[in-house]
Protein backbone atom coordinates (compact mmCIF):
# COMPACT_ATOMS: atom_id res chain seq x y z
CA UNK A 1 0.00 0.00 0.00
CA UNK A 2 1.03 3.60 -0.26
CA UNK A 3 2.82 4.49 2.48
CA UNK A 4 1.37 8.01 2.58
CA UNK A 5 -2.25 6.37 2.19
CA UNK A 6 -1.52 4.86 5.93
CA UNK A 7 -3.09 7.61 7.83
CA UNK A 8 -5.89 8.66 5.54
CA UNK A 9 -9.45 8.60 6.71
CA UNK A 10 -11.12 9.16 3.63
CA UNK A 11 -11.06 11.15 0.43
CA UNK A 12 -12.64 14.68 0.79
CA UNK A 13 -12.19 16.36 -2.57
CA UNK A 14 -10.65 14.28 -5.54
CA UNK A 15 -7.79 14.87 -7.60
CA UNK A 16 -10.33 15.91 -10.48
CA UNK A 17 -12.62 17.67 -8.19
CA UNK A 18 -9.74 19.92 -7.31
CA UNK A 19 -8.99 20.34 -10.99
CA UNK A 20 -12.51 21.34 -12.28
CA UNK A 21 -12.75 24.00 -9.22
CA UNK A 22 -9.15 25.13 -9.70
CA UNK A 23 -9.50 25.46 -13.70
CA UNK A 24 -13.05 27.50 -12.94
CA UNK A 25 -11.32 30.15 -10.51
CA UNK A 26 -8.77 30.49 -13.11
CA UNK A 27 -10.97 31.81 -15.41
CA UNK A 28 -13.22 33.96 -12.95
CA UNK A 29 -9.52 35.18 -11.79
CA UNK A 30 -8.53 35.97 -15.48
CA UNK A 31 -11.71 37.73 -16.74
CA UNK A 32 -11.25 39.76 -13.26
CA UNK A 33 -7.33 41.19 -13.97
CA UNK A 34 -7.16 40.44 -17.38
CA UNK A 35 -5.49 44.36 -17.92
CA UNK A 36 -4.74 44.51 -14.02
CA UNK A 37 -1.15 42.46 -13.82
CA UNK A 38 -2.15 41.35 -10.60
CA UNK A 39 0.91 40.06 -8.32
CA UNK A 40 -0.66 37.12 -6.63
CA UNK A 41 1.17 36.23 -2.81
CA UNK A 42 1.17 32.71 -1.58
CA UNK A 43 1.53 32.19 1.78
CA UNK A 44 4.01 29.24 2.31
CA UNK A 45 4.10 26.88 3.02
CA UNK A 46 0.33 25.20 2.32
CA UNK A 47 -0.61 27.27 -0.77
CA UNK A 48 2.39 26.39 -2.59
CA UNK A 49 0.83 23.56 -4.86
CA UNK A 50 -2.89 25.73 -5.06
CA UNK A 51 -0.65 28.80 -6.10
CA UNK A 52 1.32 26.65 -8.99
CA UNK A 53 -1.93 25.51 -10.29
CA UNK A 54 -4.17 28.49 -10.02
CA UNK A 55 -1.65 30.72 -11.31
CA UNK A 56 -1.39 28.28 -14.72
CA UNK A 57 -5.12 28.37 -15.13
CA UNK A 58 -5.29 32.18 -15.69
CA UNK A 59 -3.90 32.92 -18.64
CA UNK A 60 -3.34 36.46 -18.18
CA UNK A 61 0.26 38.49 -17.42
CA UNK A 62 0.66 38.05 -13.87
CA UNK A 63 3.70 38.17 -10.97
CA UNK A 64 3.99 35.49 -8.26
CA UNK A 65 5.82 36.92 -4.99
CA UNK A 66 5.87 34.65 -1.42
CA UNK A 67 5.40 35.45 2.24
CA UNK A 68 6.36 33.30 5.07
CA UNK A 69 4.46 33.79 8.31
CA UNK A 70 5.07 31.95 11.77
CA UNK A 71 2.89 31.93 15.17
CA UNK A 72 4.88 34.08 17.91
CA UNK A 73 4.60 31.37 20.73
CA UNK A 74 2.35 29.72 21.99
CA UNK A 75 -0.33 32.65 22.03
CA UNK A 76 -0.48 33.30 18.83
CA UNK A 77 -3.62 31.45 17.81
CA UNK A 78 -5.50 33.48 19.92
CA UNK A 79 -3.67 36.99 19.95
CA UNK A 80 -3.49 36.70 15.99
CA UNK A 81 -0.41 38.20 16.17
CA UNK A 82 1.84 36.70 13.69
CA UNK A 83 5.63 36.87 12.51
CA UNK A 84 6.56 37.93 8.74
CA UNK A 85 9.54 35.49 8.36
CA UNK A 86 9.89 35.92 4.73
CA UNK A 87 8.41 39.31 2.90
CA UNK A 88 7.79 40.59 -0.12
CA UNK A 89 10.46 41.40 -1.95
CA UNK A 90 8.76 44.63 -4.23
CA UNK A 91 6.58 47.90 -3.02
CA UNK A 92 2.52 47.01 -3.99
CA UNK A 93 1.66 50.48 -3.55
CA UNK A 94 -0.74 50.59 -6.27
CA UNK A 95 -1.11 47.08 -7.24
CA UNK A 96 -3.56 44.30 -7.51
CA UNK A 97 -3.04 42.12 -5.07
CA UNK A 98 -4.36 38.76 -4.29
CA UNK A 99 -3.35 36.87 -1.45
CA UNK A 100 -3.85 32.87 -2.49
CA UNK A 101 -4.46 30.90 0.78
CA UNK A 102 -4.98 26.49 1.08
CA UNK A 103 -7.28 26.92 4.16
CA UNK A 104 -8.62 29.48 6.17
CA UNK A 105 -9.54 28.35 9.61
CA UNK A 106 -9.36 30.55 12.60
CA UNK A 107 -8.88 33.56 9.96
CA UNK A 108 -6.47 34.99 12.43
CA UNK A 109 -3.21 34.17 10.21
CA UNK A 110 -5.09 36.37 7.48
CA UNK A 111 -6.81 39.02 9.33
CA UNK A 112 -3.20 40.12 10.51
CA UNK A 113 -2.21 39.80 6.91
CA UNK A 114 -4.74 41.91 5.40
CA UNK A 115 -4.07 44.77 7.85
CA UNK A 116 -0.53 44.62 7.57
CA UNK A 117 -0.19 44.54 3.65
CA UNK A 118 -3.36 47.44 3.68
CA UNK A 119 -0.49 49.60 5.19
CA UNK A 120 1.05 49.41 2.23
CA UNK A 121 -1.20 51.17 -0.16
CA UNK A 122 -1.99 48.65 -2.59
CA UNK A 123 -4.87 49.44 -5.63
CA UNK A 124 -7.22 46.88 -4.28
CA UNK A 125 -6.54 43.66 -1.96
CA UNK A 126 -8.43 40.57 -2.07
CA UNK A 127 -8.19 36.79 -1.09
CA UNK A 128 -8.55 33.53 -2.74
CA UNK A 129 -8.77 30.69 -0.65
CA UNK A 130 -8.90 26.51 -1.95
CA UNK A 131 -10.50 25.69 1.74
CA UNK A 132 -12.87 27.05 3.94
CA UNK A 133 -13.68 26.50 7.11
CA UNK A 134 -16.45 28.78 8.70
CA UNK A 135 -17.39 26.71 11.51
CA UNK A 136 -13.43 27.40 13.07
CA UNK A 137 -13.69 31.54 12.95
CA UNK A 138 -12.48 33.98 15.03
CA UNK A 139 -12.83 37.00 13.41
CA UNK A 140 -15.15 38.66 10.72
CA UNK A 141 -13.44 37.58 7.44
CA UNK A 142 -14.50 36.51 4.35
CA UNK A 143 -12.88 35.30 1.35
CA UNK A 144 -13.71 37.17 -2.20
CA UNK A 145 -13.01 33.80 -3.96
CA UNK A 146 -13.17 30.41 -2.06
CA UNK A 147 -12.73 26.81 -3.91
CA UNK A 148 -14.82 24.86 -1.62
CA UNK A 149 -16.28 24.98 1.92
CA UNK A 150 -15.44 22.49 4.13
CA UNK A 151 -16.38 20.47 7.77
CA UNK A 152 -14.17 21.17 10.42
CA UNK A 153 -11.75 18.49 10.03
CA UNK A 154 -8.45 17.10 10.41
CA UNK A 155 -7.57 17.73 6.04
CA UNK A 156 -4.32 17.25 4.63
CA UNK A 157 -2.82 16.93 0.93
CA UNK A 158 -2.75 19.19 -1.75
CA UNK A 159 -0.35 21.66 0.03
CA UNK A 160 -1.94 20.98 3.44
CA UNK A 161 0.17 18.97 6.03
CA UNK A 162 0.16 17.02 9.60
CA UNK A 163 3.41 17.52 11.01
CA UNK A 164 5.24 18.84 7.56
CA UNK A 165 4.06 15.40 5.80
CA UNK A 166 1.63 14.97 3.54
CA UNK A 167 1.45 18.36 1.48
CA UNK A 168 2.32 16.31 -1.55
CA UNK A 169 -0.72 14.18 -2.04
CA UNK A 170 -2.80 14.96 -5.21
CA UNK A 171 -5.72 15.33 -3.22
CA UNK A 172 -7.77 16.44 0.31
CA UNK A 173 -7.80 13.59 2.27
CA UNK A 174 -9.25 13.79 6.50
CA UNK A 175 -6.72 12.42 8.29
CA UNK A 176 -7.44 9.22 10.51
CA UNK A 177 -8.03 10.44 14.33
CA UNK A 178 -5.31 8.04 15.66
CA UNK A 179 -2.92 9.52 13.65
CA UNK A 180 -2.71 13.19 15.91
CA UNK A 181 -4.76 11.99 18.87
C1 LIG B 1 -2.27 27.30 7.74
C2 LIG B 1 -2.85 27.90 6.47
C3 LIG B 1 -3.13 29.33 6.84
C4 LIG B 1 -3.45 29.24 8.33
C5 LIG B 1 -4.91 29.27 8.51
O1 LIG B 1 -0.91 27.54 7.77
O2 LIG B 1 -1.96 27.82 5.39
O3 LIG B 1 -2.03 30.17 6.61
O4 LIG B 1 -2.94 27.99 8.80
O5 LIG B 1 -5.23 29.21 9.87
P1 LIG B 1 -6.02 30.35 10.62
O6 LIG B 1 -7.14 30.80 9.72
O7 LIG B 1 -6.52 29.65 11.86
O8 LIG B 1 -5.07 31.44 10.95
P2 LIG B 1 0.06 26.83 8.81
O9 LIG B 1 0.27 27.70 10.00
O10 LIG B 1 -0.44 25.43 9.07
O11 LIG B 1 1.46 26.78 8.02
P3 LIG B 1 1.81 26.07 6.63
O12 LIG B 1 1.01 26.78 5.56
O13 LIG B 1 3.27 26.29 6.46
O14 LIG B 1 1.44 24.62 6.73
Amino acid sequence: MNKLMTDVHEILLTREEIEDKVQELGKTLAAEYYDKRPLLVCVLKGALIFMADLSRAMNIPLEVDFMAVSSYGVSTKSSGVVRILKDLETSIEGRHVLIVEDIIDTGLTLNYLIENLKFRKPASLKICTLLDKPSRRRVQLQPDYCGFVIPDEFVIGYGLDFSEIYRNLPFIGVLKPEAYQ
